[in-house]
């Protein structure tokens, strides 16, 4: 049949078959709770922005602006973008909606669909998914922490085991006006040997430099801005840090940590799993106290993280246990099938997940197709039981099996056993 297919989803976007489906909802269903255990309320918002927006908060010189937006024109022509990361449109609610009236801490979540156009691999898609979390109001460390903490309880309950935690402080603007003086000064001599990337940043954007993946052994001893903090970096620093230990967090400090988008100041952090090879970054965050003020609000600390479900789906979270359905209900003539459609729709509105086969198939078919659905139980009915008023119930783990009464209140009370 393949040869024949005409239509296939585009590259870099992705199907998700019933069983992908479910194992999806099952992981957001674990961050929205868990999200909600730490008090973040949950922010959904449109798929595209003003250009403008992205422009101004990621930052004009990142590749996410330079090279990856979705961008197009409507009828007006004015230009839109379809959202490649979550922050920008989290503080554009903030702000437009004026949050900041509800309290002088807002912490927000979201679970988005995200459009980069990036060259499609494994992990690397031009239509993704990521879950974010926004911590907005607090200049705290304590803060930083308190996330860090969140996404790793996350990646717990998901039985996801060997994601790093790397960290860094890339300081505020005033410290880091001292160190770029400091790094421009010493990557003077070296930048013919550099990448045009790099040339291009020495001028527009000289600290991205340090996380260029292709110049990184020439960048071995340049100065990094951990050793240009002012006091109060510092101090933010070492308080984060404090609160990982009290936490009992391990992290790794990776001086050279910058991250690629523009708003962030002091700290910086990501989170990375050896099994997904070169793009080896699951999730990352840090600390944008500039952002909001920028984009015209009231100067406000703030601070979040967003993680790739998509990378995070390829480390193969493990469900405690596989869910399936309640009820199958099995049917075994004719005159049976309307008693049991009946049932199975009874079952339905007293909160079970419950179903029969439509196709009169045979008993062994519809047992099979009962292990199939996973299903706790299996009620059976046929010409004995439609006579006798009754129903076998079969405990489909165990085998044990016990008439009962067709009656609904009556087989509610024994499948709650
Ligand atoms: P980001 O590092 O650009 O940060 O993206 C976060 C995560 O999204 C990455 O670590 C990666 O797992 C996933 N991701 C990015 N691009 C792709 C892609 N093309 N395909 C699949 N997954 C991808 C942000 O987006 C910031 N908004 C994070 C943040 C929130 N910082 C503060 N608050």
């Amino acid at each position: 049949m393949d040869s024949y297919l005409k239509f296939r989803n585009v590259r870099g976007t992705k199907d998700l078959l019933p069983e992908e489906a479910e194992l999806w909802r099952w992981v957001e269903e674990v961050i929205r709770k868990k999200m909600e255990d730490y008090n973040y309320q949950e922010l959904r918002f449109p798929t595209f922005e003003l250009t403008e927006l992205f422009k101004k908060s990621t930052g004009e010189d990142t590749d996410i602006v330079q090279k990856e937006m979705f961008t197009f024109k409507d009828k007006g022509g004015r230009s839109l973008t379809l959202k490649p990361e979550g922050t920008p449109s989290v503080v554009r609610m903030y702000l437009q909606y004026g949050l900041y009236n509800r309290g002088i801490l807002q912490k927000f979540y979201y679970i988005e669909r995200m459009f980069r156009q990036e060259k499609p691999q494994r992990g690397r898609y031009r239509e993704f998914r990521q879950f974010g979390a926004e911590a907005i109001g607090s200049p705290s460390p304590e803060t930083d922490a308190e996330l860090v903490r969140s996404a790793l309880d996350i990646f717990n309950e998901l039985n996801i085991h060997g994601i790093k935690l790397n960290i860094n402080s890339i300081g505020c603007p005033k410290c880091r006006e001292k160190f770029i003086r400091e790094f421009k000064k010493f990557l003077c001599s070296r930048l013919d040997s550099l990448c045009n990337d790099c040339k291009r940043r020495y001028s527009t954007n000289p600290m991205r430099i340090l996380d260029c993946k292709i110049d990184r052994e020439k960048l071995i001893d340049v100065p990094v801005p951990l050793d240009y903090l002012c006091d109060d970096c510092r101090k933010h620093f070492s308080g984060f840090k404090e609160r990982l230990g009290y936490l009992g967090i391990n992290y790794s400090i990776d001086k050279h940590l910058v991250r690629g988008l523009d708003y962030y100041t002091k700290t910086v952090f990501e989170f990375t799993h050896s099994k997904l090879g070169t793009k080896d970054e699951v999730g990352g965050g840090g600390r944008y106290d500039g952002l909001i003020g920028f984009l015209g609000g009231d100067e406000t600390p703030a601070s979040g993280y967003a993680v790739g479900l998509d990378r995070l789906l390829l480390l193969s979270p493990q469900r405690k246990e596989s869910r399936g359905i309640d009820v199958y209900v099995i049917t075994l003539d004719k005159a049976s099938d309307l008693t049991g459609w009946k049932l199975v729709n009874e079952l339905r509105d007293s909160g079970f997940s419950a179903d029969k086969d439509p196709l009169g198939r045979s008993m062994k078919a519809q047992f099979r197709e009962a292990d199939r659905q996973n299903a706790k139980w299996a009620i059976v009915i046929g010409e004995k039981e439609r006579e006798g008023g009754s129903v076998q119930l079969k405990r489909m783990e165990t085998g044990e099996q016990k008439e009962v009464p067709l009656n609904i209140t009556t087989i509610k009370e024994e499948l709650k056993c």
